[in-house]
Order: C-alpha cells, then structure tokens, then sequence
C-alpha cells in the first residue's frame, strides 16, 4: 500500500511516498531556514506563507521522485499536531483536499508518534524482530518526551521537560554563543574534536523521568559572560573561538550525558526490549554514538535525516493506524497542543 504523507508543522514543508509503511519511495524535505535564520527562530506568520506556496510543489515532486502519480496513492497522511496552527492548516488543508478529490482515505497523524514511526523506515529491523515494549526518547525543538511503546499506537508518558525543550536548549545556547540557526547542527560543528576541559553542570531530577535544561542554559551564560563573550559580536570585544568551541562541547556533552542516562534508565526500569530515538536532536552524532555505546540492548536510531521533520514518518505512522482500521473524518482539525501517551 503507498501512502503519500505530508507535513507542515513547523518550517519544514515535506511530502514522501511510503509502501507498506517501511519502504521510503521518495522523501522530499523543503527546509525554510534560510527564511527563518535572520530573526534566530521561526517565525510562524512566515512559515505559514512558505507553505501555501511550497506545499502541492512538493507534493508533485515526492510524486515524481516515486515514479507514482496521484492515481498509485492509496491513503493521504498528514501531521495535524503539534506544531504552529497556521503552518499545521496549510498541510491538513491540502491532505483534505487530495482525499476528497481522489476519494481516498486520510489519515490525521500526530506529529510525535511520526517521529516514533521513523524508526519503522527501510533498514530499521522488524518489529517482530524487536518487541515491546520500547522504550521511546523523542527530542525535538518542540518536545523532550520518555514514552514507553506497548504496542502499535499504545503509548504511556513517563517523563518530559520541565521547561525547555532539548532542541530549543541548543538553539538558545547557539545563540548566546553567537552562533547560527538552527543551533543543533551549529554546536555540534564548533564541538567536534574538541576534548573539553569545560564542563557544565547537569539537571539530574532524580526519581524522576522529567528533564530541565534552563539551568544549564544559564550556567552557559554565566560561563559565556566569564569568558567576555557575552554580547557575541559586540564592538571591542573580540569572540574567542576556542572558548566558543569549549563552551558548546560542553553544553552538548551535558545535554547529551542526560538524556543518554535517563533514556536507558528509564527502559531498565521499564523492562524495555528495544530503544528507539526520534526528533530533531536524535541526529546530534555524540547522542547517537553515546546511547549506542552505554545501551545493553537494541536501539534503533533512524538514519539523521529521518530524525529531523520529514513526510516519511507520517506516511509510516498512517499505514499502521490504516491497518488497524482508524483513518480521519474530512472535517479533520488541527491540535496545535496535541500530546502523545
Ligand atoms: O524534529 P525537528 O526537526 O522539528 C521539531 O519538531 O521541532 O527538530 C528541530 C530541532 C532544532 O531545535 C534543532 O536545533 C535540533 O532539532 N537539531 C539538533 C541537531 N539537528 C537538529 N540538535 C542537536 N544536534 C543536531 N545535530
Ligand atoms: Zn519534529
């Protein structure tokens, strides 16, 4: 069965072909960046724009890159929360129409448990090869969520941030540092190859599965102002960039260091078969190299740009709702707060 999924949650505007919801047919991801990067974050009246004019380009393109035309598509997705209300409208809106006009169905998926379905995509192993239930750490610009996976579409929360979330944490810190947008990739650039001498502390919650990163945020910027580096770029002080890079190395390691250890904790505690990572940060390579090497058991990490928002995971995620028998009313709304577990 191919699936065409569509997603416009934030300022990505993406479309893929999915078969069977594990064969990537085409993936096709229009990042709005470039627009966003002058303001430091996005901005969603913007994005909301981009998407009108991107989204049914897109589309086609997804099409083409399958070698499919709208004839082969048997199911639309669409992500229709969380996210930005306009950007999510824009993607539910053209979803709706492509299935009333094809007479297919449609399938409203929930943007966080994409992220999870990620994991089902191309090389990942079969699920009957793993087991529930998993343990699921998404971490994204939006959210930092630990849910245990008993079963298809059955989650239970366990922990989430406090405050910010872990993606939106490297992009403050990015920016406080005088660094671009976003500042995963940017951190995780100047940090490479550095063996840092810095360190920061760590929000530990213990007995608890919820996260904090705002205390980190500003031991960064104490540190920062130490090193007369705050303001980045202001006139007469010059940015050191060995600092820069020893402060973002450690800001990664601390981030990294708690989300590694809570995640496997948590899947000990919760007898977990397997872990699976998704989200944006879930493509930071010091996260991956770190939760590869500290697990005792299998962990499924989708390849970066599938961790990052894309079409793929939606169409992944709607074929296993389509096989249990759930697909969406055409009155389909968007749940800008929608929650997963
Ligand atoms: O999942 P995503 O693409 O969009 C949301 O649903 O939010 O996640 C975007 C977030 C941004 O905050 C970005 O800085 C972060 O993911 N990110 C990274 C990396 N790549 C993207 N964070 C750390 N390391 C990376 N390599
Ligand atoms: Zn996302």
């Amino acid at each position: 069965m191919k699936i065409l999924g569509i997603e416009t949650s934030c300022d990505e505007t993406a479309a893929a072909v999915v078969e069977d919801g594990r064969f990537l047919l085409s993936n096709v991801v229009s990042s709005q960046v470039d627009i966003h990067r002058r303001y430091g974050g996005v901005v969603p009246e913007l994005a909301s724009r981009q998407h009108v004019l991107e989204v049914m380009p897109i589309v086609s393109m997804a099409l083409e890159e399958a070698g499919a035309t709208l004839e082969d598509i048997e199911a639309v997705a669409v992500t229709h929360g969380p996210g930005l209300a306009g950007a999510l409208v824009v993607g539910v809106n053209a979803a709706k129409g492509l299935a009333l006009a094809l007479d297919l169905p449609l399938v409203g998926v929930n943007h966080l448990e994409g992220h999870v379905y990620a994991a089902w995509l191309d090389a990942a192993p079969h699920d009957h090869e793993l087991g529930f239930p998993l343990l699921c750490l998404i971490a994204s610009g939006g959210h930092t969520d630990l849910l245990i996976m008993e079963g298809h579409g059955r989650y239970r929360l366990l922990g989430r941030t406090r405050d910010d979330a872990a993606g939106e944490a490297f992009d403050k810190a990015a920016r406080l540092l005088g660094l671009g947008f976003p500042g995963g990739p940017e951190i995780q650039r100047v940090a490479e190859g550095v063996n840092g001498a810095e360190r920061l502390p760590r929000a530990w919650l213990r007995g608890s599965h919820d996260f904090s990163f705002s205390g980190l945020k500003t031991a960064l910027l104490h540190k920062a102002q130490a090193a007369f580096l705050y303001p980045p770029g202001e006139r007469g002080r010059e940015t050191d960039d060995a600092a820069v890079r020893e402060l973002a190395a450690a800001f990664q390691d601390s981030v990294v260091d708690v989300l590694a250890a809570k995640t496997l904790a948590a899947a000990a505690e919760h007898g977990a078969r397997g872990v699976v990572l998704g989200g944006g940060v879930t493509a930071n390579a010091l996260l991956r190299a770190t939760i590869r090497a500290r697990a005792g058991l299998p962990v499924i990490i989708p390849a970066p740009r599938l961790c990052t928002d894309n079409g793929a995971m939606v169409a992944a995620c709607a074929h296993f709702h389509l096989s249990r028998g759930r697909e969406s009313a055409l009155d389909l709304e968007v749940d800008p707060s929608l929650t997963l577990g």
